[in-house]
């Protein structure tokens, strides 16, 4: 296994002081995919007071000592050394009310979540791999160390953990493991709401539509929103998928940016209070844009999303049903309202939506690429957007003689006229429909 230099000298220096230094974790599991690890943990017998001594020459890190881990200020980072430790006690379902020291690796390695996560590697010792995570990994399968069920009350967001891991590296739930996953997933109510949107966050850009189907019983139970929408019949000649298919398909469908995956996800959550049937018994869902966009912001509140992408999210899915058009002048106005990057995103949401009804009726359809060849125009043409773009200034009305709210309000007038296309956006055609505008304001 490569390790950068750093790590080498921590392991070494812990072993020549008489203790041992494994590496251990997501690290040695990447190495054996082949993948270049992002951080690299290490676990010692040696005592916290320990490894301070043998590292007292370096700056330390000291405040995860409670829990046995001592960090080491190197020039490849702070590299963290935990000791050999047993935890329990879960009452909050995520901090171990105790940790105790042990001198034994396996008793370590024990309490981890996962087998392919349970794994130890030394330069002296080679892999220590006491529950079969090497052979898993090999065999392409995701186990709980020992009693599943046991793992997942330790620590009920390794059942997000484990969807994570088993998208990433495509792996198979070992079935004890997922029927715990399943059983327990009520668990996660307790867990802080930011770490279920962080983990939710890691696994939206990495799923296939396929994965989120497989694991739909548990994102249902992460976001309960979700819950209904699993075998919805839609009712409808242009949906061939149940309603949670069909998101998991524009989920996968538009590109793997988490604002457009959030907005993905959400964006049909207002089908169901929208849901009505007509004489003929087609399902109908008027209202469910705005609904679901109420819906979504409920949900990314309660999850602690970061206000910026809750109200991207939001606009996105508040608008999803009003389609974008190949028209200069309204794709102006909706540059203006959204901007470059709220446009070709709302384009993306769109397209991935038309694309996942499983029937093919849009598939010959071009209108998209008419779309975006239509931007792609606005774009060269350097065209004006915002009343910033403008070829006049607040200054340049000022001195036209209009003041205070006058001068907004002419800024938005001349906006208008350009995004329509009455005006250039020249100043002296600008200046001119200023000054006629102001002789009529007196
Ligand atoms: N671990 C655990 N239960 C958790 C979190 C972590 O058992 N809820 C253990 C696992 O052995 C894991 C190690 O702590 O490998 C380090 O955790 P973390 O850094 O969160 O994950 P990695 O496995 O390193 O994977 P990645 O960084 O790719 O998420």
């Amino acid at each position: 296994m490569l390790i950068p230099r750093e790590i080498g000298g921590c392991l070494d220096a812990l072993e020549q002081a008489g203790y041992e230094a494994y590496l251990v974790g997501g690290c040695v599991r990447d190495a054996l995919l082949g993948l270049t690890p992002h951080d690299f943990d290490i676990c010692t017998s040696a005592l916290p007071e320990q490894t301070q001594a043998v590292f007292s020459g370096c700056r330390l890190v000291e405040n995860g000592k409670k829990h046995g881990t001592i960090g080491v200020v190197t020039g490849a980072g702070v590299v963290e050394i935990t000791t050999y430790r047993t935890e329990g006690g879960y009452g909050d379902c995520r901090h171990p009310d105790w940790v105790e020291f042990v001198g034994d690796l396996r008793e370590d390695l024990e309490r981890r979540d996962f087998t392919i996560n349970a794994m130890a590697w030394s330069p002296a010792r080679g892999l220590q791999d006491p529950f079969g995570g090497r052979e898993d990994l090999k065999n392409g399968v995701l186990r709980a160390v020992g009693d599943p069920s046991r793992r997942f009350r330790e620590d009920s967001l390794r059942i997000l953990r484990g969807v994570r891991f088993a998208v990433r590296f495509r792996l198979t739930v070992e079935e004890e493991t997922w029927q715990a996953m399943v059983r327990q997933a009520g668990l996660m109510d307790a867990l802080a709401r930011e770490r279920v949107y962080e983990e939710l966050c890691r696994i939206l850009p990495l799923v296939t539509a396929e994965d989120l189907c497989r694991f739909a019983p548990i994102l249902a139970a992460a976001v309960p929103e979700l819950g209904p929408m699993i075998g919805f019949d839609q009712h409808s000649p242009h949906h061939a998928y149940d309603l949670f298919t069909h998101t998991a398909h524009v989920v996968a469908a538009v590109p793997e940016e988490l604002t457009l995956r959030w907005a993905a996800l959400l964006h049909d959550t207002g089908k169901i209070p929208c849901f009505t049937r007509d004489e003929n018994g087609r399902g109908h869902f008027y209202g469910h844009a705005p609904r679901g966009a109420q819906i979504a912001g409920e949900v990314l509140t309660r999850l602690r999303a970061p206000t910026a992408l809750r109200e991207r999210a939001v606009t996105l899915i508040a608008q999803h049903m009003t389609r974008l058009e190949p028209d200069r002048k309204l794709l102006r106005r909706a540059l203006s309202r959204l901007g470059w990057e709220g446009v070709e995103q709302l384009l993306s949401l769109q397209e991935a939506d038309m694309i996942s009804k499983g029937t093919g009726e849009h598939d010959a359809s071009d209108h998209f690429t008419r779309v975006r060849e239509a931007l792609s125009q606005l774009r060269q043409e350097e065209a004006c957007f915002a009343v910033r773009d403008l070829a006049v200034n607040g200054r340049d009305l000022m001195a036209l003689g209009l003041q205070g709210a006058d001068i907004g309000l002419c800024q938005r007038l001349l906006l208008s006229q350009v995004l329509d296309e009455n005006l250039p956006n020249e100043k002296d055609a600008l200046l001119g429909y200023a000054r006629t505008w102001a002789a009529t304001r007196g």
